[in-house]
């Protein structure tokens, strides 16, 4: 029988913001150690699982360089294949795409990554420092903010494609259908919404598993997007991200 999830209470934005805040510190510390030109390497671990990040800080504070790059080196591995994956499936989908914003984007690495099928993409994050050091290091346009308020300040932007990685499954619900409204509402017909997340049977939808990660299955998009005029266009096979079972959802906007 499938283990019941732990539920804990939920929290507030900037609770939420807060927690966020306090493990891009920990990857700054970290990031002291980078040698000039690769701040962004060590940045990135940032949207590693906390597991990760700990076994990263616990290396940093005993000094165990071999450790930290041992941890650097598998995230990174981590990363290259997930990303590898999901632009393979994205791909056919992005031909005619000019224009994408990346939701929750984090150090900006798959954003990086977009640009190489998309030509202009800008991100979304909503750690302030956090989103000047992607712009720095990442050579990316990142906003600062949530991606409600940046979508809604958007005002006129049409875009071909918005892209969540690992970030929309760290919304509760209504801060999450309010995300997926605004992002309909910035797309062009046929523009597409690319989510993906972590969907595991095993969890209960919309509880709090992790800190400040709730699930959703795939019906849970698909009725909440159905009301937003998108359409499920394709599901990927499970993708293996740090252990965790994740897949591509393809909405296309009418
Ligand atoms: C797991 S990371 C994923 C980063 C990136 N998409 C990737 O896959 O490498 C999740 C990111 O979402 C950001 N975030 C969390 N809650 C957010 C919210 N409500 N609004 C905007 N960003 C948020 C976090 O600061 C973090 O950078």
């Amino acid at each position: 029988m499938a283990a019941l999830a732990k539920v804990v209470p939920l929290m507030d934005l900037e609770s939420r913001r807060l927690f966020w805040v306090k493990r891009f510190e920990i990857c700054r510390q970290i990031s002291k150690l980078a040698p000039e030109g690769q701040e962004l390497r060590y940045l990135s671990l940032h949207a590693a699982r906390t597991r990760t990040i700990n076994n990263a800080r616990d290396a940093y504070q005993k000094g165990d360089m071999a450790k930290l790059e041992s941890i650097l080196s598998g995230f990174e591995r981590n990363n290259n294949g997930f990303f590898r994956r999901i632009l393979s499936e994205i791909a056919p989908f992005l031909g005619e795409a000019r224009l994408a914003v990346d939701l929750y984007c984090g150090p900006g690495l798959f954003t990086r990554e977009l640009k190489k099928i998309v030509p202009a993409v800008f991100g979304i994050e909503l750690v302030a420092d956090l989103a000047h050091q992607a712009s720095k290091f990442g050579k990316i346009e990142v906003f600062h903010g949530s991606p409600n308020e940046v979508l809604k300040n958007m005002g006129d932007w049409h875009v071909d494609a918005i892209t969540s990685i690992r970030g929309f499954l760290h919304s509760p619900w209504d801060e999450r259908v309010e995300a997926l409204r605004e992002s309909s509402k910035a797309l062009n017909a046929g523009g597409k919404l690319i989510c993906v997340e972590m969907l595991r049977e095993d969890v209960p939808t919309g509880r709090r598993h992790n800190p400040g990660t709730w699930y959703w299955y795939i019906a849970e998009y698909q009725s909440v997007l159905s009301e937003f005029n998108l359409t499920l266009e394709h599901v990927s096979d499970t993708i293996n991200n740090e252990g965790d079972p994740c897949r591509v959802l393809v909405f296309v906007k009418h």
